[in-house]
């Protein structure tokens, strides 16, 4: 039965995602994070995962709030190079064992209309997607044969806050909600990044790695699906462009994610979007659990 260790594994939307499926697919499952201690503290980093017999460390730690970023950019460089810096180092010295480190769509930033590839060169406009995009360079550079990044974007599931929920809660005490419709992007399923990032791990397949749900949405059109989808549809969705909703980090206008790798990897194509969303809403995991 293979270890796998998940950093983030106890109170991460996808760490408990990871959780989840690894322990389904019959892998033991320890789980890291700051109630354990300081994950910035090398020592004990290194001790940690030396007294550990994992097989595949999954790092699902980040800083992930985007536009606090902007004011804390050695904080977040700390949370999304440094540490992961340090796992793949870490792996690498102990002569076994794999790295799977998660990214972003945010690493992309320019006006485009076709779907970003694994090999397009990347252009952050935030601190975060710089900071997440020096991390994934950091493990890839460092441990190329025995880790693999996957980026991801949108993310709803089970477990934690995220953009669905948080909609659907807001629908339940507010008439109307408005949300931008300028930014497209690739809404995706804990879960089945989760599934995507165990099946890479057992098959030890090296390498970036674009893994989001199939089609494409903006915010809104993901916010009115979810809408549509449950009670809460009674609530209007009102369609306003991002200038009317400042936000301190640039987001990107278009970060559609190419999945052509990831769909041949697996002989199946990913599903879209909207069933992984149906999943989400109507599986026994409740948008607010
Ligand atoms: N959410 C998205 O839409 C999205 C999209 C694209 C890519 N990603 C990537 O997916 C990965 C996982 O993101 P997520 O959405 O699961 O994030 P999340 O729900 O915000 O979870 C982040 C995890 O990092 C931990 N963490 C934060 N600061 C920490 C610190 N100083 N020390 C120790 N642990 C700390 C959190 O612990 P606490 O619970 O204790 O705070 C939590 O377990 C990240 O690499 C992220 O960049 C996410």
């Amino acid at each position: 039965m293979p270890n796998a260790l998940v950093l983030g594994g106890a109170t991460g939307l996808v760490g408990q995602a990871l959780y989840r499926v690894l322990t389904t697919r019959g892998w033991q499952v320890e789980t890291l994070g700051r109630a354990d201690g300081n994950l910035l503290d090398m020592s004990f980093l290194e001790s940690r995962l030396m007294a550990s017999r994992f097989d595949v460390v999954f790092n699902a730690v980040a800083w992930t709030q985007v536009d606090e970023a902007e004011d804390h950019p050695d904080e977040a460089l700390l949370l999304n190079r440094t540490l992961p810096d340090a796992l793949a180092r870490i792996v690498k010295a102990g002569q076994h064992g794999w790295l799977v480190h998660f990214s972003t769509d945010f690493v992309f930033s320019e006006p485009r209309q076709t779907p970003w590839k694994e090999e397009d060169s990347p252009c952050p406009a935030s601190v975060y997607g710089r900071t997440k995009l020096a991390g994934e360079q950091a493990v890839l550079d460092t441990l190329p044969e025995r880790s693999s990044v996957l980026r991801s974007a949108w993310l709803f599931g089970p477990g934690r806050k995220n953009f669905v929920s948080a909609m659907l809660a807001a629908c339940r005490c507010r008439d109307s909600v408005s949300i931008v419709h300028d930014q497209t992007g690739s809404p995706t399923y804990t879960l089945d990044l989760a599934q995507w990032s165990v099946s890479i791990a057992e098959k030890k397949a090296a390498g970036l790695w674009h893994a989001v749900n199939g089609g494409q949405a903006t915010w809104c059109e993901l916010a009115g699906e979810a809408i549509a989808l449950t009670a809460d549809n009674s609530c209007r969705v009102i369609p306003i462009t991002s200038d009317l909703w400042p936000q301190k980090a640039k987001r990107p206008t278009y970060s559609v994610l190419d999945t052509t790798k990831l769909s041949n990897f697996l002989g199946a194509p990913i599903r879209p979007w909207p069933l992984a969303l149906r999943d989400f809403l109507f599986s026994a995991h409740h948008p607010d659990a």
